[in-house]
């Protein structure tokens, strides 16, 4: 491994191209940069995905131009057809990647996606005007995102990959980011990136096709490695504080910390139809994100208090059956997670896992209230509730993000005071058939 750029590893591989390996900031995690020899770089997080337009991304590119904010805060093009949409990918926009001069990006989000492809467009993100120079150069950066990648850290997750691009690969030792002074949304992304304020501009900015105040953010390679080393630093302070995973046992369950051994059967939860049908496991789930949920997700949830999740194992093996989880967003109140593989349900581990849960819920953490929430129609779900006692508090329209559409919410609830057994007959469809 040759060392070529402080926190840029280059690995020599085939020989149609290189991997390189960058720190993100924010992540902790590996980004992964795939460089062809025809300028195309693919950037992953394992979660959200930097590539380049092709012309099958006419129809998502033509709808980032027809989405009223973009119209409001970007100028696009709100009547773009996607005959247009695919000029202007096999046009400007490569002709910007042969210059090197405007590198325009299709941001994915590995976790939505059907029929096996490797996710959604949930936005574009590129490097505006390039000034290579010697000693670096400079570019703008400019983001447009779908309603479905908005409110789901799929932005500033795309921003690292590209900043991390920008100042490791590329070299660049300042980026821009030009905004209109009332756009909050983008304001705040531009801060939570690490870009700082340089310049108020009259008229610098536009809404609605008019001129308007803007606004020049700005972030240089060293406060970019800055952040990257504030973020190491953390995360190692976090590791020194690690909480301790308790062990809740009855006989029928064991629930303890999470462990590289269960990887490989959490991948196989994880990917049944079940699962993701009804839970928000990301989509072709893979060693990779269960690594991922593994060693830093669950981590960080324990460390920060608002995600408590255990493994399920099987006493006598310590074979992984599922995952439970108290997501503890309220004082005094949390919702329970469950997924458990096919092999596991239906023999009483899930109901056995939640009963250990509850006491833990109530006895240790001293909790009032326990939610069930669910997508309608879970049965499964739903029935599992019932049995524990849960009361049906009613169905919430569009109240569930269902993979970006909305969907309907079932909410459960338990207090710590009630009886922990059906509180009324069951009223929902008979058992399934196995
Ligand atoms: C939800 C889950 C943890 C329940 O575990 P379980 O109790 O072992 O699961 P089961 O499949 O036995 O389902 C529980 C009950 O619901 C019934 N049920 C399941 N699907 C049903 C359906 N579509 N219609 C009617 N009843 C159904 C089962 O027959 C069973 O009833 P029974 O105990 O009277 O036979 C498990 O099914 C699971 O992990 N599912 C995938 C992920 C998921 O949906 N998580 C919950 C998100 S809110």
């Amino acid at each position: 491994m040759e060392q070529v750029w402080p926190g840029l590893r280059l690995h020599s591989a085939a020989a149609a191209h290189h991997w390189f390996d960058l720190a993100v900031p924010s992540q902790g995690s590996q980004v992964r940069v795939l460089e062809h020899t025809v300028p195309s770089p693919v950037l992953s997080d394992g979660f959200t995905t930097l590539r380049r337009f092709t012309v099958e991304d006419a129809q998502a590119f033509a709808a980032i131009h027809h989405d009223p904010l973009n119209v409001t805060w970007t100028a696009s093009d709100a009547t773009m057809s996607r005959a247009r949409a695919a000029e202007f990918i096999t046009g400007s926009i490569a002709a910007g990647w042969d210059a090197g001069s405007d590198l325009r990006f299709a941001v994915v989000d590995t976790r939505l996606g059907t029929d096996g492809s490797a996710g959604d467009i949930v936005g574009t993100l590129s490097l505006h005007e390039i000034f290579s120079t010697s000693r670096g150069g400079s570019a703008s950066v400019g983001i447009k995102m779908l309603p479905a990648g908005r409110g789901t850290g799929s932005a500033q997750r795309a921003i690292e990959l590209l900043c991390g691009y920008a100042f490791g690969n590329l070299g660049l030792e300042i980026l821009h980011w030009r905004t209109t002074s009332a756009n909050a949304g983008s304001n705040s992304l531009a801060k939570r990136c690490g870009f700082v304020l340089a310049a108020e501009i009259p008229g610098y900015g536009h809404q609605d096709a008019q001129v308007a105040d803007g606004m020049v953010f700005s972030q240089s390679l060293r406060q970019f490695q800055a952040r990257d080393q504030s973020a190491a630093e953390a995360e190692k302070a976090a590791v020194e504080i690690a909480p301790v995973v308790p062990v809740l046992r009855n006989d029928a369950v064991v629930l303890r910390a999470l462990t590289m051994a269960d990887a490989t059967q959490l991948v196989e939860n994880c990917i049944n139809e079940d699962s993701v049908r009804w839970t928000t496991v990301p989509l072709n789930y893979t060693m990779e994100h269960a690594e991922f949920f593994i060693n830093t997700l669950t981590p960080q949830g324990w460390a920060s208090g608002e995600t408590l999740t255990f493994a399920v194992v099987e006493p006598a093996t310590d074979g992984l059956l599922g995952t439970v989880d108290l997501q503890c967003k309220n004082p005094g109140a949390a919702s329970i997670g469950i997924n458990f593989g096919p092999h596991a349900r239906g023999t009483g581990a899930a109901e056995e896992s939640v009963r250990l849960l509850l006491d833990y819920a109530f006895n240790q953490l001293n909790l009032s209230y326990v939610h069930w929430h669910a997508l309608a129609p879970n049965w499964g779900s739903r029935k599992l509730a019932w049995k524990l006692g849960f009361t049906f508090d009613g169905e919430i329209r569009g109240d569930y993000n269902d993979r970006g559409t909305p969907a309907d919410r079932w909410v459960l609830s338990l207090a710590a005071t009630d009886p922990q057994t059906p509180q009324h007959p069951w009223t929902g469809p008979g058992p399934v058939s196995r």
